[in-house]
C-alpha cells in the first residue's frame, strides 16, 4: 500500500490577504493540534502532485464576478483538463472554504467550483464547504468558527493519525507565545536616514519602500515591494456640494519621477501616509525606540511569498520608518488572535480575563461589538489595556499591514499626457457610539495641498475593465464613483474622435440629487452636445438618474429600461456593456435589467436572455469593476 504523508496540507488562493488570513489561521489551529502542516500559496504549488496527497485543505477567496484570484488561474486550468478522468483523486480528502460578497450574483462561485472539481475528480471531503461572507455583520468570521470545528472533529473521525496526541490533546498558548514568525534584530549604527517625507530623493525613497516591505513579506500579498513611480497632487477639487452628506474628490497628480505608460481602466495603487501623530503615539505606547536601527527576518522563510531578496532584508531600516511603512496602527478592527496573543501579555488580571474572553468562541458577539461594530483601532484597543505589553516581534505578526489602496483612473492619458486622475469618496462614518471615522488613503489625499512637496509612492495594474478599442460601440454604467473610468472612457473618445470615427457611446449615470453630487456634470453635457461623443448627433446618448430627487427611487437600471430599445439596437451592433461602481446591490440590479430589456426587445424568454449575457460575458464583452 502506498504510504502517504501525514501532513495536512493548506492551499491558499487569495487576491487581497483575507484568504491567506484564514488559511494561517487553520494552520495555527492545526499546529496547536499537534498536527503538521504544510502551508502554500496555490500558484506555489504544483497540481499534477495532488493525487500523491492524503489531505489538503482549500482556502480560496472570489473575485470580481465569479473570477478565481490570479495566483489560481494556473491551477484551475489545469484541474479542468479532460483527461484527468473522474478517479484522479482517488483517496485523496479534501475541505473548501470560501471567502465571497452574497452582494454578487456569483457569491462563493470559486469555492463551489473547486468543491464540485475535486468531488468529480473522485476527492473525498471530509465536511461540507465553509462559504464565508463579507455580507455578514461579523465578516467570514462568522461561518469559519463552526466550519473549523467541524473540520477538527470530522477529520479525526476519519484521519486520527493526524492528531497524535489524541483528539482532544491542545498546546497551551503559552507554548506558541515563545514563537513569533518575525525575528528582529537590533543594529548598533549612525543615524543616517533622512525625513522620509521631505526626501526628494525617489529612488532612496522607493528603497526604503522596497526594504521596509520585504523585510514584512507575507503579510502583504502579491504585491510588488517597491512602487512603480511617484506622483505630486496638482490639483484637489471637490466635486459635491459642501453641505451634501459625501464628499466626493476630483485629484490630478503628476509624474515627478518616471512616466509610467497606462491605458483607460487601470487601477492606480496608493501607499497612504499614516498620521505621524498616530505613529509616535503607537511607538511610545509599545516602549519602542523610534531611532534604532532594525532588521526584521521571517522566521521561516520558506512559509512566505518572496519577492524580495536576502540583502534587502539585511539592509537595517531605522524602527520608527519601518513602522510607518508597514505597519498599519490606526486600522481598525484587529482580528481575534491580536486579543488572544494580548491576553497572555497582560499582566492585569482583569484585563488578562477580559481578553481572554473575547478571544473565546463564547466572546464572539462582545467581540463583534467592541471591535468591528466600533471599528476600534490597534492602537486604541492597546490603550484600552494598559498593562500589555507586547513584544515588537508580535506586533510585527499581529498589526495589519499598511496595505496600497486601488482607485479606478478617471483619466485618459491621451487627454492628460504626463497626468493621472482619480475621483475619489472621502470616505467617513460614524459608529454606534457616535465616534467619527475616516478612511485613511482617501482623507489623506483629501488633506494634502496642490503643488506641496509631498511625494505619493504608487503602482500601475490592469483591472477589470479593457481599454475599448475606438470602433466598439458601448453602454456604459457608471453611478456614483463608478463614472470614474468611464471619465477616462469619453475623455479618450473625444480625443479619438478628432481624427477618426469613433463607434456610439450609451452613458448611464446616477447619483442621489442633480444638484449636490452630480459629478462631472459639465463634463458630460459638453460631450453631450453638438457632436461630441455622447450627443444623438454620434450615435450616443447620456442619462442620469437622480435617485433622491422624487418621492421613490430612481436607479440608473430605471433609466436603462426606458432606453431599452436603443440598447438593444447596440448590442446588435456588436456594443460591449461595462459596469463599474458600488458592489453592494448595484451590478447584479443591472443585470437583472439587461436580462429584461434582452428578453423584451427580442421576444425570447427571460431563460435565453440569461444564457444570451452569458455569451457575451464568456465573449468579453461585459465589463464589471466594483467596489464597496
Ligand atoms: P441611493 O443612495 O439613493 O440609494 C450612487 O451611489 C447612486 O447609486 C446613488 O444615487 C444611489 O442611490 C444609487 N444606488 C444605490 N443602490 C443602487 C442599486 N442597487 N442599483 C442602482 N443604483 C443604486
Amino acid at each position: 500500500m502506498e504510504m502517504k504523508s501525514k501532513q495536512l496540507l493548506i492551499l491558499y488562493a487569495t487576491q487581497t490577504g483575507n484568504a491567506l488570513d484564514v488559511a494561517e489561521r487553520v494552520a495555527r489551529e492545526a499546529d496547536r493540534r499537534a498536527c503538521r502542516v504544510l502551508i502554500r500559496s496555490i500558484d506555489e504549488y504544483d497540481a499534477s502532485s495532488l493525487p500523491a496527497v492524503d489531505t489538503v485543505i482549500f482556502v480560496v477567496s472570489t473575485t470580481g464576478q465569479g473570477d478565481t484570484p490570479d495566483s489560481m488561474k494556473g491551477f484551475w486550468r489545469f484541474l479542468l483538463q479532460r483527461n484527468l478522468g473522474n478517479h484522479w483523486l482517488e483517496g485523496v480528502h479534501y475541505a473548501v472554504f470560501g471567502l465571497g460578497d452574497s452582494g454578487y450574483q456569483k457569491y462563493n462561485f470559486v469555492a463551489k467550483k473547486l468543491d464540485k472539481r475535486l468531488s468529480d475528480l473522485g476527492a473525498t471531503a471530509v465536511i461540507e464547504r465553509g462559504l464565508g461572507d463579507d455580507q455578514h455583520p461579523s465578516g467570514y468570521e462568522a461561518a469559519l468558527d463552526p466550519w473549523m470545528s467541524s473540520l477538527w472533529s470530522g477529520l479525526n473521525e476519519i484521519k486520527p493519525d493526524f492528531f497524535p496526541e489524541g483528539p482532544d490533546f491542545l498546546v497551551p498558548i503559552e507554548e506558541l507565545i515563545g514563537q513569533p514568525k518575525f525575528q528582529v534584530t537590533y543594529h548598533n549604527i549612525d543615524n543616517m536616514d533622512s525625513q522620509l517625507s521631505t526626501t526628494t530623493d525617489f529612488k532612496y525613497l522607493q528603497m526604503q519602500i522596497g526594504r521596509a516591505r520585504s523585510m514584512s513579506s507575507g503579510k502583504v500579498p502579491h504585491e510588488k515591494s517597491k512602487p512603480d513611480a511617484f506622483l505630486k497632487m496638482v490639483k484637489n477639487l471637490p466635486l459635491t456640494k459642501a453641505s451634501h452628506e459625501k464628499d466626493v474628490r476630483h485629484f490630478e497628480f503628476e509624474f515627478v519621477s518616471q512616466v509610467i505608460q497606462y491605458e483607460v481602466g487601470d487601477i492606480l495603487e496608493v501607499l497612504p501616509s499614516q498620521n505621524s501623530a498616530a505613529v509616535d503615539s503607537f511607538i511610545q505606547r509599545c516602549n519602542l525606540d523610534p531611532e534604532s536601527f532594525i532588521t526584521v527576518h521571517p522566521r521561516e522563510m520558506e512559509n512566505h511569498l518572496l519577492d524580495n531578496s536576502l540583502t534587502a532584508l539585511d539592509v537595517p531600516i531605522k524602527l520608527r520608518t519601518f513602522v510607518e511603512l508597514t505597519m498599519d496602527v490606526a486600522s481598525a478592527s484587529p482580528r481575534r488572535y491580536f486579543f488572544e496573543v494580548m491576553s497572555f501579555f497582560a499582566t492585569a488580571e482583569h484585563e488578562k480575563e477580559r481578553l481572554q474572553y473575547f478571544a473565546s468562541p463564547e466572546g464572539r458577539d462582545d467581540l463583534y461589538q467592541y471591535n468591528q461594530k466600533e471599528r476600534r483601532t490597534v492602537l486604541e484597543v492597546l490603550e484600552d489595556f494598559p498593562s500589555v505589553q507586547m513584544p515588537f516581534e508580535w506586533l510585527v505578526q499581529l498589526v495589519p499591514p499598511l496595505k496600497n489602496r486601488a482607485f479606478s483612473i478617471s483619466s485618459s492619458p491621451l487627454a492628460h499626457p504626463n497626468q493621472v486622475h482619480l475621483t475619489v469618496d472621502v470616505v467617513s462614518w460614524t459608529t454606534p457610539f457616535k465616534r467619527k471615522r475616516w478612511g485613511l488613503c482617501s482623507t489623506w489625499l483629501a488633506s494634502l495641498v496642490p503643488e506641496e512637496r509631498i511625494y505619493i509612492p504608487v503602482w500601475f495594474h490592469k483591472g477589470l475593465l479593457p481599454p475599448p478599442p475606438p470602433s466598439l460601440p458601448l453602454v456604459l454604467i457608471g453611478p456614483g464613483t463608478g463614472c470614474a473610468p468611464f471619465r477616462g472612457f469619453v475623455e479618450e473618445r473625444a480625443v479619438q474622435s478628432q481624427s477618426s470615427t469613433v463607434a456610439p457611446t450609451l452613458f448611464f449615470f446616477g447619483c442621489r440629487n442633480k444638484h449636490n453630487d452630480f459629478l462631472y456634470n459639465d463634463l458630460w453635457l459638453s460631450h453631450s452636445q453638438n457632436d461630441g461623443v455622447l450627443s444623438e448627433a454620434k450615435g450616443g446618448g447620456f442619462y442620469t438618474a437622480f435617485s433622491r430627487d422624487q418621492p421613490q427611487k430612481v436607479y440608473v437600471q430605471h433609466k436603462m429600461q426606458e432606453q431599452s430599445q436603443r440598447i438593444w439596437n447596440l448590442l446588435g451592433e456588436g456594443a460591449a456593456i461595462y459596469v463599474a461602481g458600488s458592489s453592494t446591490k448595484m451590478p447584479s440590479d443591472v443585470m437583472v435589467a439587461l436580462e429584461e430589456i434582452i428578453s423584451k426587445e427580442s421576444g425570447a424568454p427571460r431563460e435565453s436572455a440569461t444564457r444570451w449575457l452569458r455569451s457575451l460575458e464568456k465573449a468579453g464583452k461585459y465589463h464589471v469593476e466594483a467596489w464597496s
